[in-house]
């Protein structure tokens, strides 16, 4: 069995709660999320036209695009206006105080059988943003 590979991202301590990262990984942007204490993983290119989901706001635990208002779940990418809709999600660990991404393409792995050979070289990030939620009584 084809051993998973988690790429190191950044330190938890620089993805405080209630903030967000976008994370420039070879051909891929990944948005990353610290939402209540857990961090969540999606595509950051929204599927509708392409938006910064990363630049989104988060509302109990979906992430809102900028543009148009789709909405995406954290935990599963899943569009909660339409079942048919999701985004992709890449797994997280947390290891050491450090945020690690697991980036190989899980639709990929599931028609091959085995992970990706494919790993970005160079990961870059832009700086976290405040993800202001719109209900006030829900805490980030
Ligand atoms: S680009 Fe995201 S909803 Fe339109």
């Amino acid at each position: 069995m084809a051993k998973v590979k988690y790429t190191k991202v950044m330190k938890c301590d620089d993805l405080g709660i209630g903030k967000s990262a976008i994370i420039s990984a070879g051909d891929r942007e990944i948005a990353l999320f610290n939402y209540k204490g857990k961090y969540y993983a999606l595509d950051n290119i929204c599927p509708h036209r392409g938006a910064p989901l990363g630049e989104g706001r988060i509302e109990e635990g979906v992430v809102i695009c900028p543009n148009h208002e789709w909405r995406f779940e954290l935990k599963d990418g899943q569009c909660p206006q339409n079942p048919e809709l999701k985004t992709e999600v890449y797994p997280v660990k947390i290891h050491e105080g450090k945020i690690y991404v697991r980036l190989e393409n899980p639709k990929t792995e599931a028609v091959t059988g085995s992970a990706s050979s494919v790993l970005p070289s160079d990961l870059k990030f832009t700086v976290p943003t405040i993800q202001k939620p719109r209900n006030p009584d829900e805490e980030l």
